[in-house]
């Protein structure tokens, strides 16, 4: 059973591989090879559905917590960090069926909210979630409404 901070910190992999095929489907789009970058898209839409399930199987079926591990802040910026995700999944659906249809138009015009929420997504996930444990081993983080 994977702990809290290896779920974070195999996210944080996939993230950046997602990350580095949307580059590479950026650049297939710079050098006129559209049908490429459908490609890479729709396998970059395939694997981040994929991790998506796997993650709710990984925290809702096995049980993972994690949150245990962080502290205060760490849980802010995964609430901020989940008002980027939450919409992230349909948009992502609007343009891969927006490019799939060539409406480019639609495409082009979603494809900025798409970017702002990608940006948002890896920013707080990558650097501001921990995949460390930030408790200290003797002294546990005190919790929301818990004495100190
Ligand atoms: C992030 C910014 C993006 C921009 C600026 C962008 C822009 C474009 C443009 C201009 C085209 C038409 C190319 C042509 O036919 O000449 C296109 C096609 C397409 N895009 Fe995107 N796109 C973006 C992201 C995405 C994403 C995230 C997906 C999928 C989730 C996607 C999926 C597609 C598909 C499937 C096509 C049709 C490819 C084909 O002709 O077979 N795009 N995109």
């Amino acid at each position: 059973m994977p702990t809290g901070p290896q779920v974070i910190l195999i996210l944080k992999i996939a993230v950046g591989l997602v990350t580095a095929l949307l580059l590479a489907s950026a650049v297939a789009l710079a050098v006129k090879k559209p049908r490429l970058h459908g490609v890479l898209n729709s396998v970059l839409t395939l694997l981040t559905l994929v991790t998506v399930i796997l993650f709710e199987v990984v925290i809702r079926f096995l049980g993972v917590d994690v949150k245990a591990h962080m502290n205060e802040e760490a849980r802010f910026a995964l609430r901020i960090h989940l008002c980027f995700v939450i919409p992230l999944t349909p948009i992502l659906l609007w343009m891969l069926i927006s490019g799939w249809k060539r409406r480019i138009r639609m495409h082009l015009a979603v494809s900025v909210l798409f970017l702002i929420l990608w940006i948002g997504m890896f920013v707080t996930g990558m650097f501001y979630l921990p995949h460390y444990d930030q408790r200290p081993a003797d002294n546990p983080v005190p919790q929301r409404n818990e004495p100190k």
